[in-house]
């Protein structure tokens, strides 16, 4: 019995760390961004690399989670992104998701 309990607190640490390692990519695929976005070629949106070598170096992240959870167009064309309310994507996996694409 001991012995099990034991393991259920190991694999209950696993899982949490397994959660909190979630990369970009993975936070993007499950918060439904990748039905507009690719890494590398455009589809509704830009390809997550142009954004990426669009803002390289540049300080844009507030500005880039505003827009994300806002949406809009006008920056990439005249198609809008919609809106990403924070039931969709948390402010934490906003953060990630968006110093990723900034990454690539
Ligand atoms: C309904 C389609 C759609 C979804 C879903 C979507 N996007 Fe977009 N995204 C777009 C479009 C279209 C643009 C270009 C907007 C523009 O031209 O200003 C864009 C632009 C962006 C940009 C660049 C913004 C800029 O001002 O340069 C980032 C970063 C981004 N999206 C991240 C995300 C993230 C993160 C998610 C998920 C939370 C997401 N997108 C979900 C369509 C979408």
């Amino acid at each position: 019995m001991k012995t099990f309990n034991i393991l259920l607190i190991a694999s209950a640490a696993l899982l949490s760390a397994g959660a909190q390692a979630a990369t970009g990519e993975e936070i993007m695929t499950k918060s439904g961004c990748m039905a507009c976005h690719k890494v590398d070629v455009k589809l509704v949106g830009p390809a997550l690399k142009d954004i990426g070598k669009k803002y390289k170096g540049q300080d844009v992240l507030a500005k880039l989670l505003a827009k994300v959870r806002a949406g809009g167009p006008g920056v990439w064309g005249p198609i809008p992104m919609s809106p990403n309310p924070p039931e969709k994507i948390s402010d934490a996996d906003l953060k990630t998701a968006v110093q990723w694409v900034l990454s690539l």
